[in-house]
């Protein structure tokens, strides 16, 4: 089995990368990542990184326990943010960065260089600088406007949500009618929290669930994201009668606040139906997990197989509480192994990577998707209740889960030649 790529820990992948496609990949690592000659400085180098990457969560009225808008806010965290930054905790975002695509929408990351300016910036004092090198402070739009422009149809969960002021982590699933009474095919969908409610609002990942009781990945709510338009001529179908789960972590920030979390919709005109629908799926699920106690490394395989060309749109790993890691990649016919992604697993974040269009993985026929998942037993794991318990499979979010959830839509031959032929190169989706 050529799962070379799938090691755990992302140094290792790299290497293994590098070694098993013989490409030389342009990986800047922190050793080599360029610092400018002239000190670095709050005003020229950090506040635009801040900017891009932590202020859509670091202000008032957002998730963030701490604003950083301002100097004078981000000054006394300076210690907290080169710790987190450094261990790539924050921003959120756990893809690994030495395996598959790398191009993501929405991809607020760091690169190695922005790290070792923070890090360099956190050792020399963290300065201020030249005020006048002060990018101007960015436009908030308001949050409570859809992204996706007004929708037909919203769905909010069955009924206010109340955090109380002093309250536990709440995580759990919601479920909602629809209301829909035919079927439509739908052009946008976002996952929003009400106004007062984002501060309380940790994640909303929304699944559609038929009539039939098939379930399918919807969207996911974070800051930051703006909702999911998909291409011209693309769209999902939501059957009539459809149910609508939200799956939601709430975190208390001492006020009491209620929240009606909904997903917007935008649907096609009624009778036009997308030449290319878009299934969410999902993929390598594994029922027979066998995590012994206090383990801290335990591997599960699961396998799906591809009965049409696909253009990959979306990776989204599925774990739970003792999830650490998932990696995808596609068995191709010829029997070669091309890596798609890796991404770590914080049971306390639920990140949906959406493809850049240009290098969404594009898969024959007669592909094998292989999922693998690691998970972590020891007491080593915060997500841990009790180490010495053995975990398995279940659907209580106590027990264990293993599968991705991958969105996609088919390509005829010819549509899927053409797709291959327009990539400026062949290979690049082994960078
Ligand atoms: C998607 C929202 C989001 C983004 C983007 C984000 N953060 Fe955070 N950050 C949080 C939340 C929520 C917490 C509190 C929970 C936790 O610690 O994980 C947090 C915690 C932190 C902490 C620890 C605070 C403490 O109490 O010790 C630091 C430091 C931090 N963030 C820095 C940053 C920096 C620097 C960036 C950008 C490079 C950033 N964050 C981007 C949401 C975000």
């Amino acid at each position: 089995m050529g799962s070379q790529n799938l090691h755990r820990g992302p140094a290792s992948g790299a290497l293994l990368a590098i070694l098993a496609t013989g490409a030389i990949l342009a990986i800047a690592s922190p050793t080599t990542a360029q610092t400018p000659d002239e000190p670095v400085t709050f005003a020229k180098h950090i506040a635009p990184i801040l900017q891009r990457s932590c202020q859509s969560c670091h202000r008032t009225g957002s998730i963030a326990p701490m604003s950083l808008l301002t100097y004078e806010e981000v000054r006394p965290w300076a210690r907290s943010i080169k710790q987190r930054v450094e261990a790539r905790e924050m921003p959120p975002w756990f893809l690994d960065r030495h395996v598959g695509v790398q191009q993501f929408k929405a991809d607020k990351s760091l690169s190695d260089t922005e790290i070792t300016l923070v890090s360099t910036w956190v050792d020399a004092g963290a300065p201020m600088g030249n005020p006048a090198d002060l990018p101007a402070p960015l436009a908030f739009d308001d949050m409570t406007k859809w992204n996706i422009g007004e929708p037909d149809w919203v769905i909010p969960i069955p009924e206010p949500f109340v955090v109380e002021a002093e309250a536990a982590d709440w995580w759990g699933n919601l479920v909602s009618d629809s209301g829909l009474t035919e079927d439509r095919w739908v052009k946008a969908v976002e996952t929003k929290p009400t106004e007062e409610s984002f501060s309380v609002v940790h994640h909303a990942v929304t699944t559609a669930i038929d009539p039939d009781g098939e379930a399918a990945f919807l969207n996911e709510y974070a800051l930051g994201k703006n909702g999911d338009i998909y291409p011209d001529g693309t769209g999902r179908l939501l059957k009539a009668g459809s149910q609508i789960r939200f799956n939601m972590h709430y975190h208390a920030v001492g006020r009491r606040i209620t929240d009606r979390t909904s997903v917007g919709v935008t649907f096609y005109p009624k009778g036009v139906v997308p030449e290319r629908p878009i299934y969410a799926l999902h993929i390598g699920d594994n029922e027979d997990l066998d995590i012994p106690a206090g383990e801290s490394d335990v591997r599960h395989d699961g396998y799906y197989h591809l009965n049409d060309n696909i253009n990959l749109t979306v990776f989204q790993p599925h774990l739970h509480n003792l999830g650490t890691r998932q990696c995808v990649e596609a068995i191709l016919p010829d029997n070669t192994v091309q890596s798609i992604n890796c991404a770590n697993w914080d049971f306390g974040w639920h990140i949906a990577y959406n493809y850049e269009d240009e290098v969404a993985p594009l898969l024959p026929k007669g592909t094998t998707l292989h999922v693998v998942s690691w998970h972590d037993n020891s007491e080593a794991n915060r997500w841990n209740d009790d180490p010495r318990n053995w975990a398995g499979f279940g659907q209580r979010s106590s027990d264990d889960m293993s599968f991705a959830w991958l969105s996609w839509y088919t390509l005829d031959d010819d549509e899927y030649a053409a797709a291959v032929a327009s990539r400026p190169s062949a290979t690049d989706n082994e960078e």
